[in-house]
């Protein structure tokens, strides 16, 4: 057994709200608290100087500084496996060029499929080990990780492949996503055949070597249509495949339909109108919003305030991918959000942890830190965890612990 501690502030987040917006004083802090942990796993929180009496023997890792501790982050919807760089993309769309345009005259997603076509599974992993180095960094504990840049069999298996064997050697939580379906390749005219070639050949062997249990679909006009989708994401559903949709970013659709299908999560929707939050509202989807997305493309927010409002289960992840959300830093992002979009300290905390972990069907093991739960701490130099939101995202943990370990 061993003991972290003290911690001047801890959120631990238990028993705070799965759904709907969060009063700042409903946000759970303990004073000079500690956490009891045996085999990465949280037996007790509480007083650190009462978890030293009840435990006499358990070692101790002592925090000498101020310090305010949060549950490990979650980071619910990144595309961090790529090769290449988009810096071109995001020149010309500085210029006025459209994120649309650009896909339609062949950059866009299909240029980072050139590149990761290319690369080497070792090459993808590397780039993948680097990216989550720097999320670590910033406190994300749990990340999720998204295929979707070969769009090909070989392609798409080397991808999750990568991923998997960063998995293995990282303490931090990975969830692989399978993202075949994120623009048709240019191999396929028809984007039918290609949702087809992707279940019968595809999907069976991600499923058979256990490199995804979750399916992911871009579903917009440059993409794939809501019918194409629900014909897709059914059949991915049917070989018990947990589903996830790319959802309203330009136009709405895509949230009903996840909801229809009782998806994980909807992400994006900065394009959704007051009837899609109001059935994300009514459901168990998560609705993920993405900031870095916003920031990268230079167009609104996600309607973050009206979806709380409306009693959705909101969380907010940083999109890293190369094209349109090239920044990755999740703090940042989340603090930037919360001042525009007028959301409470414990909202945008909420957010990021239970929240999000609750979009990748963790929300009982990452998230909170409470007993059971694996013992993921993002650990930051100040006595206020308000300070963190204040500093927008500048301030950066000084220690990272994934299931008891330190990380960081
Ligand atoms: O979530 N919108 C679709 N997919 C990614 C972007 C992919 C890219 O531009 O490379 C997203 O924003
Ligand atoms: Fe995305």
């Amino acid at each position: 057994m061993k003991i972290i501690g003290p911690f001047e502030q801890l959120l631990s987040m238990e028993n705070m709200p799965l759904r709907g917006p969060i009063k700042d004083e409903e946000c759970v802090v303990l004073e000079n608290a500690g956490v009891l942990i045996e085999h990465g796993r949280v037996v007790r929180v509480g007083t650190f100087d009462r978890l030293l009496r009840d435990y006499p023997t358990a070692r101790v890792e002592w925090i000498e500084e101020a310090a305010v501790a949060v549950p490990g982050l979650v980071d619910a919807h990144t595309h961090l496996c790529f090769a290449g760089s988009r810096a071109m993309d995001y020149c010309m769309r500085m210029a006025g060029k459209s994120y649309q345009e650009i896909a339609k005259a062949g950059g866009g997603i299909l240029s980072s499929v050139r590149f990761t076509r290319a690369a080497s599974g070792q090459e993808l992993a590397e780039g993948i080990s680097r990216r989550l180095h720097f999320l670590n960094t910033i406190g994300v504990t749990t990340c999720e990780i998204k295929s979707g840049y070969a769009l090909d069999k070989e392609g798409e298996l080397k991808m999750l492949r990568a991923i998997k064997a960063v998995q293995r050697r990282t303490a931090a939580h990975v969830v692989p996503t399978f993202l075949g379906a994120h623009t048709c390749p240019p191999e396929f005219q028809d984007k039918k055949a290609y949702l087809q070639f992707l279940i019968e050949e595809v999907l069976p062997v991600v499923k058979e070597e256990g490199l995804s249990g979750r399916v992911d679909i871009f579903v917009e006009d440059i993409a794939f249509s809501v019918e194409e989708a629900r014909f897709y994401l059914q059949q991915a559903a049917a070989k018990g495949f947990h589903i996830t949709v790319h959802a309203d970013q330009f136009t709405p659709g895509g949230a009903r339909l996840a909801v229809e299908l009782k998806a994980q999560s909807a992400d994006h929707l900065e394009a959704s109108a007051q009837e899609d939050i109001a059935a994300l509202a009514a459901s168990d989807t998560v609705a993920v919003v993405l900031p870095g997305a916003s920031l990268g493309l230079g167009i609104p927010f996600a309607p973050t305030r009206r979806l709380l409002d409306a009693g959705c289960i909101v969380a907010v992840a940083s999109d890293w991918n190369p094209g349109s959300a090239p920044m990755g830093d999740l703090l940042v992002q989340t603090a930037l959000l919360g001042i525009y979009e007028k959301l409470s300290s414990a909202e945008l905390w909420a957010a990021i942890t239970y929240r999000a972990a609750h979009a990748l069907g963790l929300g009982q093991e990452v998230g909170r830190l409470q007993a059971g739960f694996w013992c993921d701490l993002a650990v930051f130099p100040t006595n206020d965890h308000r300070e963190i939101w204040y500093a927008q995202g500048r301030m950066k943990p000084w220690g990272v612990w994934a299931r008891g370990e330190r990380l960081v």
